[in-house]
């Protein structure tokens, strides 16, 4: 019989458990598909007695996932532990040195740490897998280096967090303040153990920095994404650019423009016809843009058991197969350090001013505005609570600067009574 592959599994929480529950129930299948037995030799995890609804009778135990990553009896080390540095960083670099291939679902270590990581992997000849990592379910790494790897890779897009998209989405349609969406999904417990790694956007800002990499065949550069997070969205602007045929999404996009590589992690309005627009709840949906291939939409659950250990085991398989790929699809000491953008593509705005209700007041505000060489597309006005005027507009596409100065401007003009809103409106 054909040797079997052998995997070492740091980390039994609930993507862990999911791992092992595939290997048992899906055994015939995965052995089938891959020409080989899957197997599992050892685990480690912080509690041993722990209930995870699975038998770990027969697999080897390991307190110290290090030790774990140099055992003779496994081949892959899957790193479910989680934490950009620490214990997780250090199982995965014992295991490369040890000539083990890797497979994990840790976003925070390849965004700080895939270049040195890759760069070991593959001077030991071994796979450092890691589809898990961005989008959960969505086997979006398979599609960027393997499905589309002969097209130029002009834009990525996406929204690659649940949890923001889930508090969002009933803001959207339950009226729930931000404070209220919050805490229904930290009842749920979708947020991670820091909140902020989700409604920060860091948690999706470390998901487009990888998918930045391999589309653009440049290193991991986290530190440059332009990170701005959902805490400041209000009900008021959900309804309003809901009112103007738009629905505001936690999106992310990398580019590569004539200014340098563009990474934004932020709140932005979409068209609410668009796929992007009507992603509603905890699921996340990728847009990646081919020169050949066009337009191409990836929707799925991006967190949770089944899915994020169904894109475990795809790594796994891959790796029974024998299929071996460079880390971000190129050799690693071939990608080159980006060029952060020196600044933002053009692009439209919506703005939310309210103004006090006299004659001359828009005017005033129009004026700013083309004084800074914005031109308005359209704009509405809504009912008056007292002496204040409610004014949305939707601008043509400007230069962000040309946005700031409008915005510094503002103020001065004496009918402005509160901070203007302004968000980015993306084309899609
Ligand atoms: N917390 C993430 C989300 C899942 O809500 O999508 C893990 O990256």
């Amino acid at each position: 019989m054909t040797e079997p592959l052998r995997l070492g599994i740091a980390g039994l929480g609930t993507v862990g458990a999911g791992v092992v529950k595939i290997v048992q129930r899906q055994k015939q299948l995965l052995s089938a598909r891959a020409g080989r037995p899957i197997e599992i030799s050892a685990v480690s995890a912080r509690s041993r007695d722990k209930d995870r609804g699975v038998s770990l009778d027969r697999y080897g135990w390991e307190d110290d996932p290090v030790a774990l990553a140099k055992r003779a009896d496994v081949d892959v080390f899957v790193e479910l532990v989680g934490g950009d540095d620490g214990p997780a960083k250090a199982a995965v670099e014992a295991a490369i040195a040890t000539g083990k291939h890797v497979v994990t679902a840790n976003k925070a270590m390849l965004a700080h740490h895939g270049q040195p990581l890759a760069e070991a992997a593959e001077n030991a000849g071994v796979s450092l897998r890691y589809e898990a990592a961005v989008a959960g379910g969505i086997p979006v790494i398979k599609a960027l280096t393997e499905g589309l790897a002969g097209n130029g890779i002009s834009r990525v897009m996406g929204v690659m967090n649940g949890t923001c998209n889930y508090i969002l989405t009933r803001m959207d349609d339950a009226g729930l303040t931000y404070e209220e969406a919050f805490a229904e999904a930290d009842g749920l417990g979708y947020l991670e153990a820091d909140p902020e790694l989700d409604v920060g956007g860091i948690d999706a800002a470390h998901k487009l920095s990888i998918l930045a990499a391999i589309a653009f065949g440049t290193r991991v550069d986290f530190d440059a994404v332009a990170l701005e997070g959902i805490g400041a969205i209000t009900i008021e602007d959900i309804r309003r650019a809901g009112d103007m045929g738009y629905k505001i999404k936690l999106l992310g996009v990398a580019q590569m423009t004539g200014r340098g590589l563009e990474q934004r992690m932020s709140p932005c309005l979409v068209p609410d016809t668009s796929p992007l627009g009507q992603l509603v709840g905890g699921t996340n949906m990728v847009v990646l843009e081919g020169d050949a291939v066009g337009q191409v939409v990836l929707r799925g659950a991006g967190a949770g058991e089944g899915p994020t250990a169904s894109a475990v085991l795809a790594d796994v398989m891959d790796i029974a197969r024998g299929v071996r790929l460079p880390t971000f699809g190129q050799p690693a000491a071939t990608l080159a350090a980006p060029k952060p953008a020196s600044a933002q593509s053009p692009g439209a705005y919506y703005l939310r001013l309210l103004l006090t209700d006299k004659p001359g007041a828009l005017a005033k505000v129009a004026t700013v505005l083309g004084e800074a060489g914005i031109s308005i597309d359209r704009m509405r006005q809504y009912d008056h609570p007292g002496d204040l005027a409610p004014v949305l507009i939707v601008t043509h596409k400007t230069a962000r600067p040309n946005l700031d100065r409008a915005l510094g401007d503002l103020p001065g003009t004496g009918v402005v009574t509160e901070a203007p809103v302004a968000l980015r409106i993306e084309e899609v």
